[in-house]
């Protein structure tokens, strides 16, 4: 297939390029660049079957001439945290973005691919979620919520164009994941954070007391189910979890890392109550996904050991940041 990906220069893009690139798939490639890198690209640059435009998803014409020859759009493109002054940003790109990947899309009823978040299930506090699961969102008052939101109105912004022009799409909700290419920051989430805080020998800052979960996904694993569901066709409009199973605290993941960074120093945490994150933060206590939808219907299954996925980005992080293994 000749697929369509937006934010290919991103963490999740980058790598899925490299995986439908080696089953043979022609990718067409955009990207702003302003959160992603040409280094996560570079390899491919000159490779056939790869394309690359610098551009943004808010430009419709641009993006219809280059997608034009699509058989299929992923759309990853976004912005994930609406903390720092990004709200704008992320409510902006999200919906203006998705709606013109839709358009894109129903131009020759093209498959859309698009990348909602595990955040859409907000406060729910019945975990694992299902994707029938509710969305309980916090107060506008709360900028994180700006996020889940904009992908709220994406999935359902999809799910009308399948309705109302019949354009088939397939929505896949995201657990976060971690690895090679992820952002060095807030934005690439607290294991890039914590790895990055050991080799500089600084504080591990805990929000909150550090027993919120999560359920880490490694990215190949991540990636093998996106190809799958890239190449399911049998559903006209589907929505899927994709993401490990198993929960880790916030916690356990900082002593982890520690473990894992082999150093003779103390483990050094720094607590940070919720009340000084500023901006109204709320946080998520528990995330974890069913899958039993994309494990029937994909042959969807997480591989990678948190353990295994951990030591392969740190050794990734050592080699980009420049230290030595
Ligand atoms: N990483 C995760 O754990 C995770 C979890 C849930 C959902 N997601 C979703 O997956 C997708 C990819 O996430 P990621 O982690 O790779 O993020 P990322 O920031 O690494 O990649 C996103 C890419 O989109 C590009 N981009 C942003 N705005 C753009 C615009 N206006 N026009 C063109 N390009 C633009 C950025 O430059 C970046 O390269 C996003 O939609 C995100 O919401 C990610």
């Amino acid at each position: 297939m000749r697929i369509g990906l937006t934010g290919v220069a991103g963490f999740i893009g980058s790598n899925l390029a490299d995986a439908l690139l080696a089953r043979g798939h022609t990718v067409i490639g955009l990207d702003n660049l302003s959160m992603g890198s040409l280094r996560n690209i570079e390899h491919n640059l000159n490779r056939s079957g790869f394309e690359f435009h610098e551009l943004d998803v808010r430009d419709l014409p641009a993006m219809r001439e280059v997608f034009a020859s699509a058989d299929l759009i992923v759309h990853l493109a976004a912005y994930k945290i609406p903390r720092y002054g990004k709200a704008i940003d992320t409510l902006e790109i999200n919906s203006i973005g998705g709606k013109n990947v839709l358009e894109v899309g129903r131009d020759g009823n093209r498959r859309v691919v698009l990348a909602s978040t595990s955040d859409i299930y907000g406060k729910n506090p019945n975990v694992p979620f299902h994707e029938l699961s509710d969305s309980l969102i916090g107060p506008t008052t709360v900028p994180r919520w700006a996020y889940a939101v904009s992908k709220l109105f994406d999935e359902h912004l999809a799910l009308a164009y399948h309705s109302g022009y019949g354009v088939p799409v397939t929505i896949l909700r995201f657990f976060g994941s971690y690895g090679p290419n992820q952002h060095l920051s807030w934005w690439g989430g607290p294991q890039s954070v914590f790895i990055e805080a050991m080799l500089r020998d600084q504080p591990l800052e805990i929000h909150g007391d550090g027993t919120q979960t999560r359920s880490f996904t490694y990215i190949s694993d991540l990636v093998d189910g996106i190809v799958l569901a890239t190449e399911y066709d049998k559903d006209p409009a589907i929505v899927l979890n994709l993401g490990n199973t198993k929960e880790i605290t916030i916690l356990d993941l900082a002593k982890l890392i520690y473990e894992l960074c082999r150093t003779s120093r103390p483990l050094n945490l720094k607590m940070v109550p919720y009340a000084s994150i500023g901006g109204n933060y709320e946080d998520v206590p528990r995330r974890i996904p069913d899958i039993t939808r994309a494990r029937t219907l994909l042959g969807f299954e997480p591989r990678i050991d948190i353990r295994e996925g951990l030591g392969k980005t740190i050794e990734w992080q050592r080699r980009i940041l420049g230290f030595s293994s």
